[in-house]
């Protein structure tokens, strides 16, 4: 069981980010897990609140990777006081479209930590998004995004776990991860792109994988082989959106234990197909 303090919220405001979920998700970890691998780390909102003698931070957006490794190097106290500097330098504020625009292309051409992380303080709804030529291409937040007290605080707060956990990074399809050196002491938690909603990373059009059936089918395939080798694993997904099932998952799930999250909502129905009209979020885990 983990411990519930006030948890870390990670300084890039991910879609699909778990950190509403962290108080249902965190109790399901073993506290003394020997390695957790946050297969599908996003933001990493999961991997950075765990105790664990080893954390895996994953994710197949190796900018974000380089980017969080590059936050366990640097000086934090260094690292804002760089930030104040782009800022004050390309004169952002709520409005400067003009500005965000050349930090834009400055960071396109230079690939600067600092100025990827900047970038996502003024852009719109704080995304992080790449083309298939991986140029960050983020429209402006005008009038809703800018560098605040919150995002500093954050920041400092991840930057500092980051650097005081055992945290490794790897890039890695989450195909192409090695399991074969883990074994039931060790933790594994996805939260992959989901089938039956969209979200900005699994469009396909992004310089990254699509996420589609197939994805779906090897996720399925890779979790068995977890439960195989007694691995325990944890999925956190959606079975119902919008009146949409994922047939894929709800066979699988069958087979495991399920917690429903948020209860609130009207659940869809398993049985009927189409009654649903909310999304159904649950966790699905072998242990
Ligand atoms: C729902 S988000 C994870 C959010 C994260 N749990 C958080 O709290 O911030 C899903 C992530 O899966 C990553 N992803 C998509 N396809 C992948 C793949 N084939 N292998 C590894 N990561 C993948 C995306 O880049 C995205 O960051």
């Amino acid at each position: 069981m983990q411990k519930n303090n006030k948890f870390i919220k990670s300084p890039l405001n991910y879609t699909g980010g778990k950190y509403k979920l962290l108080k249902a998700l965190l109790p399901l970890v073993p506290s003394d897990t020997k390695t957790f691998v946050d297969l599908f780390s996003g933001g990493f909102n999961v991997g950075i609140n765990v105790c664990a003698e080893k954390i895996i931070c994953n994710d197949q957006n190796k900018f974000i990777i380089e980017l969080f490794s590059f936050f366990k190097k640097e000086d934090t106290e260094k690292l804002i006081s760089r930030i104040k500097e782009r800022i004050k330098c390309f004169n952002l504020s709520l409005t400067n479209k003009e500005g965000y625009l050349k930090l834009r292309e400055e960071y396109n051409r230079t690939k600067d930590f600092v100025d990827l992380f900047t970038l996502t303080c003024y852009s719109f709804n704080h995304q992080i998004r790449f083309n298939n030529s991986h140029e960050f291409n983020t429209p402006f937040g005008f009038e809703r995004s800018q560098y605040n007290e919150s995002i500093e605080e954050n920041l400092r707060r991840f930057c500092a776990a980051l650097k005081e956990k055992n945290v490794e990074f790897s890039s890695l399809d989450f195909e192409e991860f090695d399991i074969k050196n883990l074994t039931n002491r060790d933790f594994v938690y996805l939260d992959p792109p989901y089938l039956i909603t969209n979200a900005v990373y699994n469009d396909g059009k992004r310089g990254f994988k699509n996420w589609g059936e197939k994805e779906e089918y090897a996720l399925i395939g890779f979790m068995r082989e977890l439960d195989k080798r007694n691995i325990p694993f944890m999925l956190s997904n959606v079975l119902c959106h919008n009146g949409r099932r994922n047939e894929i998952l709800f066979e699988f799930s069958k087979d495991f234990r399920v917690i429903e999250l948020n209860k609130t909502y009207e659940n869809c129905n398993y049985h009927k197909k189409n009654r649903g009209e909310k999304t159904s979020e649950v966790i699905i885990l072998n242990c």
